[in-house]
């Protein structure tokens, strides 16, 4: 039996089909509410059951904590209705007419860009063009009807071709196949655009400055983000402070660091690369340690920032743990996408701190 559910404060309506989680039934209905992970790992979609019963589903328990399903408490992509449902959470205007598409794409460019990254450029068919949000990631659907996550590192002005970084995970159903066996010209499926991490206005544009953090393949979104800012600066009356810290193991894994460094002819913008295990040949004289560190080092408050964190769990978690608490960032001006394993165990994970949005 189908549910109703009405999303507060906004007072939307929309109807849940039996077994369809929230989140399923909102974006079929086009609304779009927070979400990242969408296997109950990352705790981006929390929201309020506010009234009426859920299956809580199956999700990491860090994510969604014993006393926090007590206080009324949901992970939106796991949580299916049991009766009809007044939820609360923040909707998203932004995607709001952006469709979500099943497309088919050509393999058109592989590029070994470090030891374990990939850069695969992917082509649409001729009459196809995707429309999204700088910052939103893609599914790709492989033939057992797995599927993986990645973001779209070009930007969507630039959008003759789709770009993806991918990491080579040892045994890893998608990226070994990208590592060992992918071709160009290979045909791929995917579904999206899909998430809400992208660039949010802020109240005051010119007081607020923005802190990008990467780890890793991290980089991609922010680098889509970042080249749009680029490309539509001259629109705007005036520019906003940026920020990028991006984190790696060794020189070799900052895969695109001088296009990061050549950024720095906006004056807006500056690039501080930070590598926590630098090797003897690598000859590094920049910073090392952690990258979320390397921001607290630099900044006794954040008050006055978004900060928007990309890449690995233990990176996004420590960095708004530590903002957070001890660098007055506001909680609403914390935005992440965490690269959780699309196999990930919500039961068992370790991810992100749950009032991650
Ligand atoms: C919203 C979102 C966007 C993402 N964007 C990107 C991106 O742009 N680039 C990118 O490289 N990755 C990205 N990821 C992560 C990527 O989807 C996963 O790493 C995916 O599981 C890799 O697929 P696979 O088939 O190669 O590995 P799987 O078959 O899923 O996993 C194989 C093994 O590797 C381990 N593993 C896989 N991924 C990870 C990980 N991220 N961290 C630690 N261990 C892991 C698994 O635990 C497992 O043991 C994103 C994830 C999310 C949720
Ligand atoms: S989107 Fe629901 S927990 Fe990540």
């Amino acid at each position: 039996m189908a549910h109703q559910i009405i999303i507060q404060p906004s007072g939307h309506v929309l109807s849940a089909e039996p077994g369809e989680t929230i989140l399923e039934a909102a974006l079929r209905e086009g609304f779009t509410l927070p979400y990242g992970c969408r296997n109950g790992s990352c705790g981006v979609c929390k929201g309020k059951i506010i009234q009426g019963k859920v299956d809580y589903g199956d999700h990491s328990d860090e994510a969604l904590t014993a006393d926090e399903k007590k206080s009324g408490s949901a992970l939106f992509c796991c949580a299916i209705p049991l009766s009809d449902l007044i939820i609360e959470c923040d909707e998203i205007d932004a995607t709001k007419g952006i469709q979500i598409k099943t497309l088919p794409c050509r393999v058109q460019k592989l590029e070994l860009v470090a030891p374990d990254v990939m850069v695969i450029s992917l082509k649409l068919p001729a009459n196809q063009r995707l429309q999204f949000l700088a910052g939103q990631y893609i599914d790709i659907l492989l033939k057992d009807g797995k599927r993986r996550s990645f973001s779209l590192a070009n930007p969507p002005h630039d959008d003759e071709l789709l770009q993806l970084h991918a990491r080579n995970y040892p045994g890893g159903a998608f990226t070994e196949f990208v590592f060992n066996h992918m071709k160009v010209k290979d045909i791929l499926r995917f579904t999206g655009p899909l998430g809400s991490f992208f660039l949010r206005e802020a109240v005051d544009e010119k007081a607020t400055s923005i802190i990008f953090l990467a780890s890793g393949t991290g980089f991609a979104p922010i680098k889509s983000i970042l080249e749009h800012v680029f490309y539509q600066e001259n629109k705007r009356n005036h520019k906003r402070k940026m920020i990028l810290y991006w984190g790696a193991r060794t020189k070799a894994d900052l895969y695109l660091a001088d296009l990061a460094a050549s950024w720095q002819q906006h004056e807006n913008f500056s690039f501080v690369p930070v590598l926590s295990e630098p090797l003897a040949t690598d000859e590094w004289k920049g910073r090392t340690g952690l990258v979320h560190e390397a921001v607290m080092q630099d900044f006794e408050t954040l008050a006055n920032h978004q900060v928007y964190a990309c890449g690995a769990p233990a990176m996004v978690k420590a960095a708004y743990q530590d903002f957070t608490s001890h660098r007055n960032l506001p909680k609403d001006a914390f935005f992440s996408d965490v690269f959780t394993p699309s196999t990930s165990n919500p039961s068992s994970a370790t991810q992100n701190d749950p009032k991650i949005t």
